[in-house]
């Protein structure tokens, strides 16, 4: 299974530490940067990951700013992303569950690396539930299907 995870400037660090955790759970790793903490613009990490979800280049994703909120925004405007910020473990695993987010984000300015860590597990290892889940997520597309 591959993961595509990006960053701004504010989350170099934790990505380097959610990259080593998740190849050692034994995932591929697709890495979309940022390496600099120099400022740079959140939108364009988002929707790097956002598009090698969607093409299948990747089977999910990771994103981390600051607050994990400016990158999920953007990464959610790429049609059939799910992207979800989690900033605790049972959202995590609900939004895989519940919701099919093929994306979570979350801050690295709000949750030390250790959550982070769990959050990242408790999303990759639960199941979507499917059932009134998957009706739902239908409808999610239909509101998509309604901005062409
Ligand atoms: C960058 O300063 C910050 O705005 C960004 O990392 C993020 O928190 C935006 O949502």
């Amino acid at each position: 299974m591959k993961i595509a995870v990006a960053n701004d400037h504010a989350a170099v660090k934790m990505k380097n530490e959610i990259i080593s955790f998740v190849k050692d759970l034994g995932y591929d790793v697709l890495d979309f940067g940022t390496d600099s903490e120099e400022s740079c613009d959140y939108p364009i990490y988002g929707e790097k990951v956002a598009n090698a979800v969607v093409n299948g280049e990747a089977d999910c994703g990771i994103l981390i700013c600051g607050t994990g909120v400016g990158i999920s925004i953007a990464a959610n405007k790429v049609k059939g992303v799910r992207a979800a910020v989690c900033s605790d473990v049972t959202t995590a695993r609900l939004v895989k569950e519940h919701n099919n987010a093929n994306i979570i984000a979350f801050g690295a300015r709000i949750v030390g690396a250790e959550l982070a860590k769990d959050i990242v597990k408790a999303y990759l290892e639960a199941e979507f539930l499917g059932g009134k889940h998957e009706r739902r997520i239908n409808m999610i597309s239909e509101i998509e299907k309604k901005q062409d």
